[in-house]
């Protein structure tokens, strides 16, 4: 008897000392596709985003491009396989008025870039620049329209003018300056951050200038339908989500955005590679911050749109530190390290894991801003490693989800403690699972079991991103310090997958 009961709680010892790191995959179900929309980016017309990034210009210049967009962004961006691309803004976007740059590229009138730098823009990257930028790319548009100083009739005849098939005044503008076939747009943002740099408006008044710009963008093609996102809340700014949802018609809603930004303090960001274990702790506090973040806005969505016909968008993410020092501070150029990875591989097995609400989002920003995949010196390009992420990770893209359930020990400094594992499992049209796992902890490797149920798996393979200190990063010199390398330390037995997940580390599994 007492034999009995020792063995018993030596199993139930055993048992504990394995579920500090466990996690139960059910293959055989699976109920959401995470939108390949959720792995979009972002171009805005700051810094050296556009200008100088994507586009070098058709003239004098070494770098290979096709119509002055540079050739190499283009491939590395092709081999993410980017869904949409978001433009011009941002902020930018409220101050963007379309029709400059559109026609003879001469003759096209210069703006200031006020919220950039104070640059002058000479837009000479315009629409059909953009727009076959995407072609190019193989992505779709994602278009923000000008709310706080455009007017209904401004935007409205955008969409006429990338979208109209018929006769019309803006089919015909479209056709003079080249290009007599429709884009086809579908994403249209409706104003930027409302309630700043977009008008500093109340959600009251914004919902009211939504129904009338929403009403008369129209841009029915085929059976294809506009999709219209409406400019979302600030982080935890659940009232904003509210008086959306309580104000706007679902007849004229298709999204509702969020912007998050992973920073530490808007007043003492930190510099972007030479910052403290406690700095990376709470740059990561603010990441995984995204996840109440879906939950708290879903569930006000859920309120008035319980089918969940309405996506949430967070279609601004990412991590925003100090520039990097003797660079414009209006340009918001910065480095990205493996903290960077860590922000990318945990928010997007966040959005994975929301599939059924989070339909969109957009990486802030993919060249040269903000937490870049790609970043540029003269000729040179390197990639980040929130780039290899991002290619790592395309395999969740229009796959089924696959609910799991995860125990993970602690990410701990200080007495103040994160979960140190994050994950997220789908299933691809071929059949293959995937599994992304990550582990932000610093010091000792993390033992992991999955327990893969309803799979019969007989076959894994694993791809690993990690670096020995969360500051590393590639830089023009040594642009391949940190790439995926295949990774071997797991042992597939049955239905057991045991892994040893190094500290900072991304994982991909696939599973067959
Ligand atoms: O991504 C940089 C800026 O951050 C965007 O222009 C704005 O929308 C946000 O505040």
């Amino acid at each position: 008897m007492l034999k009995n009961t020792l063995l018993l709680l030596l199993i139930g010892i055993a048992a504990n000392c394995l579920a500090q790191n466990q996690i139960i995959i059910n293959a055989d179900q699976g109920a959401y596709t995470i939108n390949k929309h959720i792995y979009g980016h972002f171009a805005e017309h700051l810094g050296r985003c556009i200008y100088d990034g994507f586009y070098v210009g058709e003239g004098n210049t070494k770098i290979p491009n096709t119509n002055g967009v540079r050739n190499d962004i283009v491939d590395a961006l092709k081999k993410l396989k980017i869904p949409n691309l978001r433009w011009p803004g941002g902020c930018f976007a409220d101050t963007y008025h379309w029709k400059d740059g559109i026609g003879p590229k001469d003759q096209r009138p210069t703006i200031v870039n006020t919220w950039w730098g104070g640059v002058t823009e000479d837009n000479s990257f315009g629409t059909h620049e953009f727009l076959n930028m995407c072609e190019l790319l193989g992505t779709e548009p994602y278009l923000s329209g000008n709310v706080g100083s455009g007017t209904v009739q401004e935007l409205s005849d955008w969409v006429q003018y990338v979208d109209f098939k018929g006769v019309s005044p803006m089919s015909d503008l479209r056709a003079k300056n080249g290009r007599t076939d429709p884009w086809k747009v579908r994403f249209w943002g409706i104003g930027n951050e409302a309630w700043g740099c977009g008008g500093h408006m109340r959600p009251e008044y914004y919902a009211d200038e939504y129904r009338k710009y929403a009403t008369f963008m129209n841009a029915s093609w085929g059976n294809e339908r506009i999709f219209r996102i409406a400019s979302g809340a600030s982080s935890g700014d659940y009232n904003w989500t509210e008086v959306l949802m309580k104000n706007i018609p679902r007849n004229l809603l298709e999204g509702v955005a969020l912007h998050h930004y992973s920073v530490i303090d808007w007043g003492n960001k930190s510099s972007a590679t030479d910052f403290t274990t406690q700095q990376y702790f709470t740059t990561m506090q603010r990441a995984i911050q995204m996840e109440e973040l879906v939950n708290r806005h879903s569930t006000i969505m859920d309120k008035y749109d319980p089918d969940k016909r309405v996506a949430l968008v967070v279609d601004e993410w990412g991590g925003w530190y100090d520039v990097e020092p003797g660079t414009n501070p209006g340009f918001l150029f910065q480095q990205n390290t493996m903290r960077d990875a860590m922000i990318a591989g945990v928010t997007l097995n966040i959005f994975n894991n929301h599939a059924d609400r989070v339909r969109m989002a957009n990486l802030a920003q993919t060249v040269n801003v903000l937490q870049a995949v790609v970043l540029t010196e003269g000729e040179k390009m390197i990639l980040t490693p929130t780039y290899h992420v991002m290619e790592m990770y395309n395999v969740h893209q229009d796959a089924t989800l696959l609910p799991l359930d995860l125990k993970t020990g602690d990410f701990e400094i200080d007495g103040q403690k994160l979960p140190a594992l994050s994950a997220s499992a789908s299933r691809d049209a071929a059949g293959k699972m995937h599994i992304s796992l990550v582990n932000i902890a610093t010091g000792a490797p993390q033992e992991v079991i999955i327990d893969i149920r309803g799979a019969n798996a007989s076959k894994a393979a694993c791809r690993i991103l990690t670096s020995a200190k969360i500051q590393d990063h590639n830089t023009f010199d040594h642009p391949d310090k940190i790439k995926p390398v295949k990774y071997e330390d797991f042992v597939l037995s049955g239905d057991k997958l045991k892994v040893k997940v190094p500290p900072i580390s991304v994982l991909v599994f696939e599973i067959q």
